[in-house]
This record gives structure tokens, sequence and C-alpha cells, in this order.
């Protein structure tokens, strides 16, 4: 591998690597967007207003299509004659009913006072805004499974019978929602009733050859010809392949060539690959492990210092464990039924594995082992967040 001159790049357009560039089109997501395009389809035709739901595991495509598909609604609609405005909120960073609405508002009035409304009264300025700018008003929530736990599914009700309030106006406010999980479990009889249940749209997780598609695209548009080596490519592949996590893919290979960048050197190797691996990995890892409440965070901690010796551990061992965590960080140990939730979450939550042995002498038990951080990288991490969040 030859060095390559001072200052020089792998990267020719490093942003098209970035989570805010959203391609022109999603590739092996034509069905879905056909799906949603006939859905809409009579919104844009005739006076209809719309609901459906976007279902997919993180990572498939779920935010971008539904910003391809808006935008492209708006163009359609533009062609035929129909105003269509859209909005997307993640509700994973609005997630109460005034934050939402307030976030809509500030589409048409992008000062709105963010105090001093109720929820009833931003309602009708919106419906207000809407009736002056004779828009019919596409509302995408992202990751609606936040606002529904927090909140509870008055909003989506309101939202989807907006029109009935006034009798004889037109169809003006139509309804997408996104969510890994299914949500309508936590949407009440009324809400449920009024949002069109059977316009699901699902995002499977992408197979090897898929991401495979994905990730050459993007080394096209992001990388100078040449720079990553089929190898290197089909690893990514391979690795990104457990989760069929796209974001994952195009992370890893970011972070591959910033270490080729680096070493200053003309190529992705597969070495920097795994490198890239082991680093993206210890990120996204911490991010998730943040966003644990501290009753898990203790308890997964009691478990890593565990394991650090062992291949498994049986739950007794784990809640020995967590005693002595609990008394080191000042915190009130919780009974035996709460601990156990706090296994069965973090092993729903894929942090653990948790499996019922046949074999004991005593009956059955428990054994939980850890499947993919190593019990070091995750004790360090979590003493440092139970620290921080002190
Ligand atoms: N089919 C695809 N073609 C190209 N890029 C994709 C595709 N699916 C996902 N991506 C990219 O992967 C990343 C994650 O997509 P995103 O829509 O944020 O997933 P989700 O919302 O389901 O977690 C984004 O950078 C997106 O552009
Ligand atoms: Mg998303």
């Amino acid at each position: 591998m030859t060095s390559s001159p001072a200052g020089a790049s792998v990267f020719k357009d490093i942003q098209k690597l970035s989570f805010d560039y959203v391609p022109k089109k999603l590739i092996h997501r034509e069905p879905q967007m056909k799906r949603l395009r006939t859905l809409f389809r009579p919104v844009v035709e005739s006076n209809f207003s719309q609901s459906a739901l976007i279902k997919g595991s993180v990572g498939t495509g779920k935010t971008h299509l539904s910003k391809i598909f808006s935008s492209d609604l708006s163009k359609l609609g533009q062609e035929k004659g129909k105003y269509i405005e859209h909005v997307l909120v993640n509700c994973r960073q609005y997630y109460t009913e005034d934050m939402v609405l307030l976030k809509i508002i500030s589409k048409f009035q992008p000062h709105f006072p963010d105090r001093g409304f109720s929820v009833p009264e931003k309602l009708e300025v919106l419906r207000k805004q809407i009736n002056k700018s004779k828009c019919h008003l596409l509302i995408v929530l992202d990751e609606v499974d936040v606002l529904l736990k927090k909140s509870g599914s008055n909003l989506i009700y309101t939202f989807t019978r907006f029109d009935e309030e006034v009798p004889g106006i037109k169809a003006s406010l139509s309804l997408i929602l996104i969510s890994q999980h299914d949500v309508f479990p936590l949407m009440d009889a009324a809400s449920l009733s009024t949002f069109r249940r059977t316009n699901v749209v699902t995002m499977n997780e992408y197979d090897r050859e898929e991401l495979k598609d994905i990730l050459v695209e993007r080394v096209e548009l992001a990388f100078f010809p040449g720079s990553v080596p089929e190898g290197s490519l089909d690893l990514i592949a391979d690795m990104t392949s457990e989760s069929g996590d796209a974001r994952f893919g195009i992370e890893l290979l970011m972070n591959s060539g910033m270490l080729t960048d680096e070493e200053g050197v003309e190529e992705v190797s597969p070495e920097h690959v795994r490198l890239a691996k082991a680093e993206t990995f210890r990120t996204i890892t911490e991010e998730k492990l943040a966003e644990l409440d501290k009753g898990k965070k203790l308890t997964l901690l009691a478990i890593a210092r565990k394991m650090k010796k062992s291949a498994y551990i049986n739950t007794g061992e784990a809640e020995e464990s967590y005693a002595v965590v609990c008394e080191e960080f000042n915190e009130k140990k919780r009974g035996h039924t709460q601990f156990w939730k706090y296994i069965k979450d973090l092993d729903a939550l894929g942090f653990i594995d948790a499996k019922i042995s046949g074999e004991g002498v005593v009956g059955k038990t428990t054994l939980i082992s850890l499947s993919e951080i190593p019990a070091k990288q995750l004790e360090e991490i979590l003493e440092k967040e139970i620290a921080r969040s002190e």
C-alpha cells in the first residue's frame, strides 16, 4: 500500500455519509414507496385525508423514506394543482402534545411564542393557519412510540378526526406515524377507531446483498474511485448483515475511511474496517447505555462485574452482585420482583441473554450471559454513566 500525499483523503465528499444527507431515492424500498403513493393518491386527487404507519427496526430507512415521500407528495400536489405542506416531528425530541404542536405551528409561524397557549388554543391556531394558507397538511410523527408512552394517544385521536370537528370543511390533515415497535397496543380505543389500522407499511431488515448495494452506492458518492476495495466492502456488508441496519453500515464506512486518512494511506483495508467496527460499536453502545434508567444500569453493572470471569452466571449470583453495587452507589436496593423485571427488560433490549437451563440439580434456573459487549468495556462505560447521572 502506498502512502498518500500529505493532507490527501480517501473522501471526495464525506458529507454524503452524514446522517443529514438524504439520498434522492432509497434502493430496495420501491415496494414500500409504491404502497405509500397508492395510499395517499386520494389525498392528491380528491378531497381525502389519510393515515398510515411505517414500521421497522432501526436503520431500515423509515425516516428517510418518509422525508423523500413527503416532499414527493408536495411536488405531485403542485403538478396537480393541490397545495400540500408537510412537517416531520421527531417525538424523541418533542414528546409532549405541547411540544409537538409548537413544532408544527412553527412551520407556518417560525416565531410563535413557546409559552402562553394551551393545547386546545394551539390546535385552534393550527386550524386557522391551515385554513388561511389553504393547504393540506401532512404531519409525520417519527419515533411516535415515545410520544405515546409519555403523553398518551389524545393528540393522534385529535389529528385523525381533525376535519370532522368542523362539518362541511374539506379534508385538511393527513398523518403518518413511524415507529420501531408495534404502536397499536399503546393507543386507546378512540384513537384506534379513527386511525386506519390496515395502512401499515413494513420495512424489513436489509439482507446482506441489499446492504452491499446500499454501501456500493455510498462509496461511489463519497469516496474517490479505487479507495475502497471490494474485500473491505464485503467485510462491512458481513458485519452489518447481523443487524440489517443501514445506518451502522454507513457509519462503519465513514469511520473506516477516517482511520485510513489518519494513517495517511490510500486504501481502506480490512484491518481499518475491523478497527472501525470496534470504535463504532463502542459509540453506539455508549449511546444505548445512556438511555437506560438507573435501576437497569445498576443491574447491568452488577452482571458485568460477575461476568468478567465466567461465561454464565445465575440470577442468584447476579442479585448478590446487584446488592453490592447498590451499596457502593448509595442506591436503594429494589426487591426481588423488580430485580427480575430489570433482568427481563435487559434481555428484551438485547444487552444480556437470559435463558432457562433445564439441567440444574435444584431444578430449573436462569442463566445469564453477555452476547455482544465485553464485560470489562461494559463495566467501564456504566461506572462512568452512573457517576455522571448522580
Ligand atoms: N435503501 C436505502 N438506500 C440508501 N440509503 C439508505 C437506505 N436505507 C437506509 N439508508 C440510509 O441509512 C441511514 C438510516 O436510515 P433512516 O431512515 O434514518 O433509518 P430509520 O429511521 O429506519 O432508523 C440513513 O443515512 C439512510 O440514508
Ligand atoms: Mg428514524
